[in-house]
């Protein structure tokens, strides 16, 4: 098939100052697109900000002869996420995709994480992908096939020491279902990736991860086998909406959340629970929970 190209067409990456989100950019600004390189830097709690990673970035697409500018704002405030915008029509005078990929991380046990620490995995996760796409959405509004893509991650699904990270995850995962169905009526397709990858982000899991896997995902899971399939989901051919891909070291598959058949029982009892609780979790005959799009609904 052609290649997809994204010639004309303006691209926000949020995170790209390293790891995916460079992978991203790199690959996006190759296609043709231009860029807006977002990374207000540091460390991977966040602290430290500096801009030198989301220049460093902008001057390596320039330097291959492609489009970027950096912005060093963050997309956990209203204001951050309206200049992220703002500085792709000041610099490129449209925005067609957002790849909200930002993310900060440090594992804990459920014990010594604070309100504070929730708050702040929910506001650059959570909020900072809203926010972003809440400024963005008119701008796709008027591209014509604006597109979406979203950062989760497996921790969503449960993992140790990772409660204030895995459900940050988990609001973006209902984020991006309900905001795909908020697009389908304007055109904007709205997806996620759940991706693995050797960053510096992983290299903290420690020994949450099972042995071995750390030095596997450092030397097999480059962060440029994330990119095609975000750059799939930016581009205007996509075809899905509302989706959620695994995406590591070459495998993309669905995460799918499903209803089982389960059980009918107009007498229900909590006996009866109790006694077809296998029957109730069965997945054979399992359906995926489509989306419930407006002219689906009842
Ligand atoms: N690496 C993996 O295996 C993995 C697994 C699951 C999910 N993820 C997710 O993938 C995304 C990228 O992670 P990575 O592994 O490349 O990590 P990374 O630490 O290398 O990159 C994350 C980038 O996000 C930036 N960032 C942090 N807070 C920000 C804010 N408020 N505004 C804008 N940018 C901000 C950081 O400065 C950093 O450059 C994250 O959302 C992460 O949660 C990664």
């Amino acid at each position: 098939m052609a290649p997809l190209d994204f010639t004309g067409g303006a691209v926000v990456v949020t995170g790209a100052g390293r790891g995916i989100g460079r992978a991203h950019a790199h690959l996006l600004a190759a296609r043709g697109a231009s860029v807006v390189v977002c990374d207000p830097g540091g460390d991977p709690d966040g602290a430290n900000p500096s801009a030198a990673p989301a220049e460093q970035v902008v001057k390596e697409i320039v330097e291959a002869g492609g489009a970027a500018v950096a912005s060093t704002e963050s997309v956990a405030t209203e204001e951050g996420a309206a200049a992220i915008v703002r500085t792709a029509l000041d610099a490129f005078g449209r925005l067609d995709a957002v790849i909200n990929n930002a993310g900060i991380f440090r594992p804990a046990p459920f014990g010594e994480t604070s309100p504070q620490t929730y708050q702040k995995y929910l506001d650059v996760h959570y909020l900072g992908s809203l926010l972003v796409s809440r400024a963005a959405w008119p701008h796709l509004v008027a591209s014509g096939n604006g597109r979406i893509v979203n950062t989760v991650s497996a921790s969503l699904l449960g993992v140790p020491d990772m409660i204030h990270y895995g459900s940050a995850k988990g609001a973006v995962y209902g984020l991006t279902r309900n905001l795909a169905v908020a697009g389908h009526a304007v055109g904007i397709k709205v997806n996620a990736v759940a991706p693995g990858a050797g960053t510096r982000m992983v290299e903290l899991t420690g020994d949450t991860l099972p042995e071995g896997m750390l030095e596997y995902m450092m030397t097999s899971m480059p962060p440029e086998l994330v990119s095609p399939v975000a750059a799939y989901l930016a581009h205007q051919s996509c075809a899905v909406t509302g989706e959620v891909f695994n995406v590591a070291g070459g495998l993309v598959n669905r995460m799918v959340m499903v209803n089982t058949p389960g059980i009918v029982d107009p007498e229900l009892t909590p006996e009866t629970v109790a006694e077809r609780i296998g029957e109730i979790l069965g997945t054979d005959g399992a359906q995926p929970v489509e989306l419930m799009l407006p002219q689906t609904q009842p």
